[in-house]
């Protein structure tokens, strides 16, 4: 609908007004909305975040309200959105379902309830506050106790009927005891979620298909409920919380439901009938104040949710009240929704740089025009391979949306190509290593690039970075600017040169005084007698984590034994695949690697498995899981213990699982275990006595 030149144009007047609002007159806003709604409704490529859009929108409402006469019927403000498409059937709502308007702080909050204090002739008010889900609005009928018909948001007024997508999610009851409560048909509204968890699975899935990932959970949601195919959208995993009733009747000669009075008493009436409304997730608050609190609190720990949320809405609880102020023509006047701080921002892709890990993998870094998302500025974000930046098409110059996710790990959204003036350039990968010039290879398999000269500076000291680190053998107040440091001054070339530097030079450096050279020697010292199963770890060895380095280690007595093992039999160990094991045997199978090994022991590194008596001891074969609150020991300490003794913790109930032990306020796992007769079930003192106490009479 637009042309390029618009597009661009329309960019520009967006910039300008971003940074100078107040030069912006009414009519060249809307036309801005207009444009933006476009782009995000009907073209499905937004150019601006969300957040954008809102201050864009919210500028409208501030200059309408000042001059309520030039308000016209087609003005953004007057619709509800524009978002239908034709392939489904279009089906009114018995009532349209409003947005709510946003708040972003404190102020906003107070005017809110001003004016409904106002309205409502009262000193204060009860608000019900509870989480802004991000997902997809839906709308539900249900009739004579049967889910009838759902419908997606459309308009607001009307919506495209999916109930056959919808009847997909669990959560949403098919049928519900409308009756018992005297209802007869019942409109009520919600919102579709994918949780982070399903969300990264199916992304997981998408990617083994080589198919393109999907940006986040909301459009995740959103692109379900729109499948073709029911049974697809049963593969989804998706959720919906139910936080509205927009409407109902009731059946003759019944009475309103007590629970109908409050907003709060209906998410009960709801959470009863079947449905999932928030309930943990929500709060009645007395007053302004405390909401203010509430919301300060809630933004800070939002990350902990299983699912995204983009904000809060603060309801009026009392429906009295709430009918009595109304709604205005887009908006309840009785409720708000309180926006949490932007996580998407547009920016510019400026430079790629190539960077060579330990392993060899050469990651293509983007360097950004900075800019800050959720009060964190983002400068710097992984492009992970080649096919990334294909699949994204991603060009230097290009504006990028970039978004912060609940993982807290800022990724590239996507790029907008309509933006494109002619000078993006393509990003072509490097054929040669950036740092050493070897010429790169990749495996037919692989999506990563790599440099295979084993004397590549960046890998030697990426893999003196890793050999430090705190799950190797957490050599502390080495960190990674020391290692290069001492590198690039020729103080340290090697993994086994840690071992033997030249703390004399060291102490002369700036920044390094006696303490601190104390701290390292020590640090590095206590390393040598680290267990066997960090020195594996550390080394570096593709596909070697650190679970599969434990495992290895309790199969051995000393480390040069996997010279020995062949593939076959490193395969019979747990979780070891073929490529592990083919990866270790690589590995044990290169003199240099054996060398390094020879060198380590000589400068004293513990090289065998100390507790080889312990692993074939007690518990040998035995497997364990904790549950619930310990008092006595810290879960960590007693899963070393159970490990020591040749056990192995799983991670979930299962028939495997010999012995659960349970602390204070065990949950599912405990009522799982007691379905499966050959679990033992014992307590926190039993597992002392059996596991520490017997360990001390087979020492002594
Ligand atoms: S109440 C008339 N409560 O936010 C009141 N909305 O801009 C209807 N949303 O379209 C909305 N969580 O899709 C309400 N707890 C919640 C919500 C919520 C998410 C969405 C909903 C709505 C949009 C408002």
């Amino acid at each position: 609908m637009y042309t390029k030149d618009q597009i661009q144009a329309f960019q520009i007047a967006t910039k300008n007004f971003i940074d100078n609002p107040q030069d912006i007159n009414l009519e060249n806003l809307k036309k801005l909305l207009k444009f933006h709604e476009y782009q995000y409704y009907v073209a499905a490529e937004p150019l601006i975040s969300d957040y954008e859009y809102d201050v864009l929108y919210q500028q409208l409402i501030a200059l309408e309200g000042a001059s309520p006469h030039l308000i016209t019927t087609d003005s953004p403000s007057q619709r509800v959105g524009n978002s239908l498409n034709n392939n489904f059937e279009t089906v009114p709502h018995l009532v349209p379902m409003l947005s709510l308007e946003n708040s972003y702080n404190a102020e906003d909050l107070n005017d809110f309830d001003r004016k409904a204090k106002e309205g409502a002739q009262l000193d204060s008010i009860k608000y019900c506050v509870e989480p802004k889900f991000d997902g997809a609005s839906i709308s539900l009928i249900y009739e004579n106790d049967m889910l009838v018909r759902a419908s997606t948001r459309g308009d607001g007024v009307a919506g495209e009927e999916i109930t056959q997508n919808i009847k997909q999610i669990r959560s949403i009851p098919l049928s519900v005891p409308l009756s018992q409560y005297g209802i007869q048909q019942m409109e009520i509204r919600g919102e579709v979620i994918m949780s982070k968890k399903s969300f990264s699975d199916f992304n997981d899935k998408l990617k083994a298909k080589q198919q393109a990932t999907l940006a986040n959970p909301r459009n995740a949601a959103a692109g379900s409920l729109r499948m073709k195919d029911p049974k697809e959208v049963g593969e989804r995993n998706l959720d919906a919380f139910i936080y509205h009733i927009s409407f109902y009747t009731l059946k003759e000669g019944a009475a309103i439901p007590e629970q109908l009075k409050t907003h709060s008493g209906s998410l009960e009436l709801l959470w009863n009938m079947g449905f999932r409304s928030p309930q943990k997730e929500r709060k009645v608050i007395s007053n302004i104040e405390g909401v203010i609190q509430f919301c300060n609190d809630f933004e800070s720990s939002r990350d902990n949710l299983p699912y995204e949320i983009d904000g809060l809405v603060i309801k009026i609880n009392d429906f009295a009240l709430q009918e009595k102020l109304g709604m205005t023509s887009h908006h309840p006047r009785w409720a708000i929704a309180y926006k949490f701080k932007a996580r998407q921002a547009t920016t510019i892709l400026e430079n790629v740089e190539f960077q060579v890990g330990r392993t060899g993998a050469v990651t293509p870094v983007a360097k950004l025009k900075a800019v800050a998302i959720g009060g964190v500025t983002v400068s710097s974000i992984s492009m992970h391979n080649e096919e990334y930046i294909r699949e994204k098409d991603l060009r230097l110059g290009d504006t990028v949306i970039i978004e912060r996710a609940g993982d807290v790990i800022p990724q590239i959204v996507h790029s907008i190509a309509s933006l494109r003036n002619g000078t993006q350039q393509i990003i072509s990968f490097p054929t040669t290593c950036p740092v050493c010039e070897y010429i790169l290879e990749k495996e037919e398999t692989e999506a990563v690039w790599r440099c295979n000269n084993p004397n590549c500076t960046a890998q030697i000291v990426e893999r003196m970075i890793h050999f430090v680190s705190k799950d190797a053998m957490d050599i502390k107040s080495f960190g990674d600017a020391n290692i290069r440091k001492f590198y690039e001054l020729g103080l340290l070339k090697n993994i086994p040169e840690i071992y033997n530097l030249d703390f004399e030079n060291i102490g002369r450096l700036e920044g390094f005084g006696k303490k601190s050279v104390d701290n390292l020697k020590i640090a590095i010292d206590a390393s040598k007698s680290q267990p066997l199963y960090r020195l594996i770890y550390a080394l570096g060895i593709r596909f070697v984590g650190e679970t599969t380095a434990k495992t290895i280690a309790s199969h051995i007595e000393h480390i040069l034994d996997l010279q020995h093992f062949s593939i076959e039999q490193l395969q019979s160990f747990e979780d070891v695949g073929v490529k592990v094991a083919s990866s270790i045997h690589h590995y044990f199978s290169q003199e240099k690697n054996i060398a390094l090994i020879k060198e380590l022991d000589a400068l004293g590194l513990n090289m065998i498995q100390t507790n080889t008596t312990a692993v074939d001891g007690n518990l040998s074969g035995l497997n364990f899981l904790f549950t619930g609150t310990l008092t006595q020991l810290k879960r960590s300490d007693a899963e070393a213990m159970v490990e020591a003794r040749g056990g192995h913790i799983l991670s979930g109930v299962s028939s495997k699982l010999n012995y659960l032990v349970v602390g204070e306020d065990a949950g599912s796992k405990l009522e799982k275990a007691k379905k499966i007769a050959s679990i033992k079930i014992i307590t926190e003192a039993d597992f002392i006595w059996q596991i520490y106490l017997s360990n001390k009479n087979s020492t002594q």
